[in-house]
């Protein structure tokens, strides 16, 4: 841990920390289950095709911005946006938005993550009775009341706790370690899966596109799916960019997390999609998606049982340093803003997440699933007003803010540092967040509402 400029706020301490810290919080929940659920729901490979655009031509460049604006103001989101263009303090609406953001995300987020957690000691207890978990074993689990509570409630904790604990120490040694393991297990599944007969199928699936599947709502998924893997629009990746050494490139470091999040989505979807066509299930299963389908990969394995356990281990692992990342958002600015110690932060946003996420949970099971609003149960509610909406709506504000109201001395003075790559680089980078990466959003954004006619 060491504080720049003696201001008592840490950074983290090296640049692979940085880089490993933001990797931890792309990758997670949105690669191994969203990424494969997403593209089965959506029609497969023209909807990756549209997601490689968005990560391309919008993510990749806001998260360039935020990390920007992060490092310039070393400020947590609400304050970073509200000091960064001096006299406009309402833009830190934007870092007020990502509150909300996170608070909505993780309502959904941790009931998932705690099925994650649950499958670790029911795949062990399958495999020690001989049996292989299937669909009824999920049902059982989402649609329950208390368990999948329980489950949530302990996940919000041990969050909490980390976070508690501060940034680089906290952060730094749960991601690093772990996640190169999740990559390994990911591939032997591929090849588990790959090699499946029949499951070609699933490989076309992913890679043939079939354009004609790319209508208004798909694009808004694909480009909301950008947002959410990448952890984009709602001021976590200002947060973490305000902890980046002052060394650390900018561009290539967000281009580094980039490829390495988008190579996860795939493994993840080459070990998934085979196994679905192989055994002949239906790739668009919804959320249940992965937890019906990694135990049968793992099902045609010596001890498979025991290695579904660790894929959930591992997935668990990626899935708090994401979850951390999120809780970091409130509490950073708990914590700087209204003077809080970490703990008691970390506990008061907890009860908030768990709050939201107890609706988001019930409302897979009989006690709010008859619940809906705008024909969305309160899971699928939290899960659009985010990732469709707010997200999106953030990363326009955060170009404009990054793109036309910072002097662009600025804006690509901090990508220049330490940048040593031709100086058209950063300049052109500017240029895309100033126009292309906000008119995309905009026009995915008024199509989908059919506000603006493409198609
Ligand atoms: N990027 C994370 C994932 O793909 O699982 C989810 C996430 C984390 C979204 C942090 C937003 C965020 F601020």
């Amino acid at each position: 841990m060491r504080s720049p400029q003696g201001q008592g706020r840490d950074i983290f301490a090296t640049g692979i920390g940085a880089f490993t810290a933001t990797v931890g919080s792309a990758i997670g929940l949105g690669n191994i289950w969203k990424f494969p659920y997403l593209t089965g729901s959506n029609g497969g490979a023209a909807f990756v095709l549209a997601y490689l655009a968005c990560v391309a031509l919008v993510g990749l460049p806001i998260m360039v911005a935020e990390h920007a604006i992060g490092r310039r103001t070393r400020l947590n989101a609400v304050q970073a946006y509200g000091s960064i263009i001096p006299g406009k303090r309402a833009w830190s609406v934007i870092g007020w938005a990502g509150l909300l953001s996170a608070v909505l995300i993780m309502a959904f987020y941790t009931d998932v993550a705690g099925w994650v957690f649950a499958y670790v000691p029911k795949s062990i207890a399958a495999f020690a009775r001989g049996s292989v978990l299937g669909p009824a074993d999920f049902g059982a689990l989402a649609g329950g009341t208390w368990e999948p509570i329980l489950w949530q409630a302990g996940v919000i904790a041990l969050t909490a706790a980390i976070v508690a604990a501060g940034v680089s120490k906290g952060i730094e040694r749960v991601t690093k370690v772990l996640m190169p393991l999740l990559f390994v297990l990911l591939v032997v599944c591929d090849v588990r899966a790959l090699t499946l007969p029949g499951a070609g199928a699933g490989v076309a699936y992913l890679f043939t596109p079939d354009l004609t599947k790319l209508t208004g709502p798909v694009l808004l998924s694909a480009l909301g799916l950008a947002f959410f893997k990448l952890s984009l629009g709602m001021g976590t990746m200002t947060t973490y960019g305000s902890y980046l050494p002052a060394a650390t490139r900018i561009a290539p470091n967000a281009a580094r997390v980039a490829l390495a999040d988008t190579a996860v989505s795939i493994l993840a979807g080459l070990a998934i999609f085979p196994t679905v066509f192989a055994f002949g299930g239906a790739p668009a299963g919804g959320p249940g998606l992965l937890f019906n389908t990694i135990p049968l990969v793992f099902s045609k394995m010596p001890l498979g049982g025991l290695f579904t356990a660790l894929f959930f281990v591992l997935t668990a692992v990626a899935t708090i340093g994401a979850m951390v990342s999120l809780m970091e958002v409130p509490v950073a600015w708990l914590s700087e803003k209204a003077k809080m110690s970490r703990p008691r932060a970390g506990a008061l946003t907890g009860a908030a997440m768990l709050a939201l996420g107890l609706l988001a949970t019930l409302s897979q099971g009989p006690v709010l699933g008859g619940v809906k609003i705008l024909g969305k149960n309160f899971f699928d509610l939290f899960d659009y007003a985010s990732s469709n909406l707010l997200l999106p709506l953030g990363g326009i504000a955060i170009a404009i803010v990054a793109g036309w109201l910072l002097a662009r001395k600025d804006f690509v003075g901090e990508l220049d540092k330490g940048y040593r790559g031709p100086r058209a680089f950063n300049a052109a980078l500017a240029g895309i967040v100033k126009f292309l990466a906000p008119v995309l959003i905009a026009v995915i954004l008024l199509n989908s509402l059919g506000i603006l006619r493409l198609a």
